[in-house]
């Protein structure tokens, strides 16, 4: 049995190391000059996930989810887009700006959800139902983009689920756990691809409960790609960019953040008061997990201060795609960004 104090020390490690980065803080700052002046050479922005390391946010023009990231990528007028997250969303990035330059620090940072739904597997699937409609989560490639009607983020798929037709069948892909959330809030009957995120679904019920019972004041703050079981004992479910919202407007002082943990940076420079606990993850034996980075995207954290230099410095890896992809996954795209503009 756990001793309960030990989920504190847990989610300090987790975080600390991080903050004050993997070398020399006058290496990083030189870094970070260096990387400023060639987003002046190239007239580039410096785009963001939540789940960046914190010197990667701390370089960028903009930080936030996967729609917020979208919507700054369609309305920039800079030249080059130079995208910190993982290949879907620089994919995103490059449909909406097909004559930009649009380059990532790590081309093989992949995401779990895109690779378990393969385009051909859904063209499939689809060809079952011509009445079915398509909702893609914008975890996916660009040609399952280019298969789908409406593309959706975590932060607006209720919203969009509820403008979906109604005389329409809906499929939602890839990632079942946040299709389970949006039919249990929007009461859509969808037929759900078997997807899921590899490092939400470690997340487990009793690592929650004994979160639960050691901090009792702090509010369960939970990201819908996690599973019904941790769901459920949460405070609030949503996006990573309406999380951080959360945290600055509740009263309360203390969290335990079940998601990705590059987050808590973003929360404690932004309320800076409060306290951030990482969810705790424990091994199947039952044994904090203090070598394995759990609530760490494999992904996500590929990408370094280096690889975003030299990738500025070369305009390199950059994402491509076929002409007919990249055409034909703008619609839905754009179906996205209008229904989440409505009011
Ligand atoms: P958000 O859009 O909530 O930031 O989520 C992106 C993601 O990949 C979650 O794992
Ligand atoms: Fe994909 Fe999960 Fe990583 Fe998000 S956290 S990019 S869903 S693998």
């Amino acid at each position: 049995m756990i001793d309960l104090a030990e989920a504190q020390p847990r989610s300090a490690d987790l975080t600390l190391p991080r903050l004050r980065g993997p070398r020399p803080p006058a290496q990083t700052e030189a870094l970070a000059v260096e990387i400023l002046a060639l987003k002046r050479q190239h007239n580039a922005v410096i785009l963001a996930h939540n789940y960046q390391v914190p010197e990667i946010q701390d370089v960028a023009d903009f930080v936030g989810d996967s729609l917020g990231l979208s919507q700054q990528a369609a309305s920039t007028s800079a030249d080059v887009i130079v995208f910190c997250g993982v290949h879907f969303m620089a994919e995103t990035a490059k449909i909406l700006n097909p004559g930009k330059i649009v380059v990532l620090p790590d081309k093989d940072a992949g995401c779990s959800l895109e690779e378990s739904c393969p385009a051909p597997e859904l063209a499939k699937l689809q060809a079952t139902n011509p009445n079915f409609y398509t909702i893609a989560y914008i975890n996916c490639s660009a040609a399952v983009k280019a298969l789908s009607d409406v593309i959706v983020t975590s932060g607006n798929a209720l919203k969009i689920v509820n403008a979906a037709p109604k005389d329409r069948d809906l499929l939602f892909v890839p990632d079942e756990n946040l299709g389970a959330w949006v039919m249990e809030q929007t009461g859509r009957p969808m037929t759900l691809w078997r997807g899921n995120c590899y490092a939400h679904v470690e997340f487990q019920r009793d690592n929650i409960l004994r979160a639960r019972a050691a901090y009792p004041d702090a509010k369960i703050v939970v990201h819908p790609e996690s599973l019904r079981e941790v769901r459920e004992l949460a405070d609030v479910v949503c996006s990573t960019e309406k999380m951080i919202t959360y945290c600055k407007n509740s009263p309360a002082r203390r969290f335990v953040i079940v998601t990705e943990s590059g987050i808590i940076h973003r929360m404690q420079k932004e309320c800076p008061d409060k306290e951030f606990l990482c969810a705790p993850v424990f091994n199947v034996m039952q044994l904090p997990t203090d070598n394995c980075r759990c609530s760490e995207c494999r992904y996500m954290k590929m990408n370094t201060l280096e690889k975003l230099r030299d990738c500025m410095k070369h305009l390199a890896p950059r994402v491509e795609m076929p002409a007919d992809i990249l055409a034909k996954a703008r619609a839905p795209i754009e179906r996205m960004l209008e229904i989440s503009a409505r009011a």
